[in-house]
C-alpha cells in the first residue's frame, strides 16, 4: 500500500514559516513512529500570482483533488491588495473550497490549561474547554441568489439570500453526527427557526437525520443568538455545535476568542468520501499571512501545528497520534514556552517560532 499522501501549500506572509515547523513534525512521524507520508509542496496565493499570473494554477487545483489531504498556511499581504478581485490571493484558497467541495468547517474551541488565564472570561467558565463548532462552509447567504445592489425608486437596496437545501443541510448535519460519535455524542443545533424558513426546514431536516440514522447521539436545538450569549455565560454546557454558514462564521470566532490567541487556533474543512473513504479534506490554521511580523520569527506555530493533528484524526484515523501531537503541545505550554503573541500583560521573555518548533519535538522525543 503507498503512503498517504499529504499537498502542503504554506502561502505567503508567515504561512511558509509555520509551515516549516509542521514538516519537521511530519518528517518526525516518519522516522519516529512509523508513519511516513508522500509529500507534495505548491504554491498557492499572492506567491502563485506572482509566478503564474493566478492564484491557484490548475496543475494545483488538480493535485489538491487527487491527495488525501491538503495543508494550507496563510494568503495574502499588502503587496497583493490593489490587485483585481479575480486573482486576488484570497481566491486561491476560495477555489480549494469550492471545487473540493468543503461543506464541513470544523472549528474546535479548546482551552489549554496553561493559557487559562489568557480568556476575557474567568478562568474557571474556560478551563478544560473543548467544544467544535460545525459551520456549513458551502452555501447559505454568502452563496444565494438573487443578490446584488440595485435602485428601486429612489433609492438603492442591497439583497442576499439564505438558501439552504434539504440534502445540503442533510449532509453537514450527517459530519456534525458523526463527529459527535467520535466525541461526547452530543450535539446542538442553531439556527433562528422563530423568523427564518429556512431555519425551519434545518431544523426539520437535523430532527429527521437525527431520528433515522443517529438516534443514539443526544440532540438539542438552539435559537442562535440565544447559543452567542450561552457560548459566552457557560461554554462548558457544549460539545458540537453545528449551524449555518453564516451564524458559523460568527460563532466560531466568538467562540475561538473565549481561548486565547489567533496563533493557537486551527481548522478543517470537510467534504464527501473520495474513493478510499477519506473524505476530501483541507487543513488550516485560523489566522491569516501576518504582515506586520512576516521575517521576524515571530510567529506561533501552534495553530498550523494543531491543524496537523487534526488531519492526523480526520483524514488518517490516527487518534491516538493526534493525541500524542496535542499532548506534546499541551506539555511545552505548561513548561511555560511563550512566543510573543502567547505573553501577557506581564510580558516575559519570547521564544522564537523555530524554538516552538523544537521545544514540541523535544516533547514529542
Ligand atoms: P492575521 O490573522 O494575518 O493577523 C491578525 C493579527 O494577529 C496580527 O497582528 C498578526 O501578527 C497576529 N497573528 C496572526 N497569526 C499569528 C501567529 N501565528 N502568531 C502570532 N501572531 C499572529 O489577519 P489580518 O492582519 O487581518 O490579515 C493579514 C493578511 O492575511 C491579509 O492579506 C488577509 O487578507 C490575509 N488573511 C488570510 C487568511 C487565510 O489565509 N486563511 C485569513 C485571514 C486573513
Ligand atoms: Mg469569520
Amino acid at each position: 500500500m503507498s503512503n498517504p499522501s499529504l499537498l502542503i501549500l504554506a502561502g505567503d506572509g508567515i504561512g511558509p514559516e509555520v509551515m516549516n515547523e509542521v514538516k519537521r513534525i511530519i518528517t518526525w512521524y516518519g522516522d519516529k513512529r512509523d508513519m511516513p507520508f508522500d509529500v507534495t509542496e505548491d504554491l498557492v496565493g499572492g506567491c502563485a500570482y506572482d509566478k503564474h499570473g493566478t492564484p491557484l494554477h490548475d496543475d494545483t487545483m488538480a493535485k489538491a483533488q487527487e491527495v488525501d489531504a491538503v495543508l494550507l498556511g496563510a494568503v495574502g499581504g499588502p503587496k497583493y491588495d490593489d490587485l483585481d478581485f479575480s486573482v486576488k490571493p484570497e481566491r486561491g484558497l476560495l477555489r480549494l473550497r469550492k471545487e473540493m467541495d468543503l461543506f464541513s468547517n470544523l472549528r474546535p474551541a479548546q482551552c489549554f490549561d496553561a493559557l487559562a488565564d489568557f480568556s476575557s472570561l474567568k478562568r474557571d467558565i474556560v478551563a478544560g474547554l473543548d467544544i467544535m463548532i460545525v459551520r456549513e462552509l458551502t452555501s447559505g447567504v454568502y452563496f444565494g441568489e438573487p443578490r446584488g445592489i440595485h435602485v428601486e425608486g429612489n433609492e438603492r437596496v442591497g439583497v442576499n439570500t439564505q438558501r439552504y437545501t434539504e440534502s445540503e443541510i442533510a449532509r453537514v448535519a450527517r459530519s456534525a453526527f458523526e463527529l459527535a460519535r467520535r466525541r461526547n455524542n452530543k450535539v446542538c443545533s442553531m439556527e433562528k427557526a422563530n423568523v427564518m424558513e429556512s431555519g425551519v426546514l434545518w431544523r426539520q431536516v437535523v430532527t429527521e437525520i437525527h431520528e433515522k440514522e443517529y438516534s443514539d447521539v443526544q440532540l438539542s436545538h438552539m435559537y442562535a443568538d440565544n447559543g452567542a450569549m450561552q457560548l459566552v455565560r457557560n461554554p462548558k454546557q457544549f460539545d458540537v455545535i453545528v449551524t449555518d454558514n453564516l451564524f458559523g462564521d460568527l460563532l466560531s470566532d466568538a467562540a475561538a476568542m473565549l481561548t486565547g490567541s489567533l496563533g493557537m487556533l486551527p481548522s478543517a474543512s470537510l467534504g464527501l468520501p473520495m474513493a478510499n473513504g477519506r473524505p476530501k479534506a483541507l487543513y488550516e490554521p485560523v489566522h491569516g499571512s501576518a504582515p506586520d511580523i512576516t521575517g521576524q520569527g515571530k510567529a506561533n506555530p501552534i495553530a498550523c501545528i494543531l491543524s496537523f493533528a487534526m488531519a492526523l484524526r480526520y483524514s488518517f484515523d490516527a487518534g491516538a497520534e493526534a493525541d500524542r501531537l496535542e499532548a506534546a503541545v499541551e506539555k511545552v505550554l505548561a513548561d511555560g514556552a511563550r512566543t510573543a503573541d502567547l505573553l501577557g500583560p506581564e510580558g516575559g521573555s519570547p521564544i522564537s517560532t523555530t524554538e516552538m518548533g523544537d521545544a514540541i519535538l523535544a516533547a514529542l522525543d
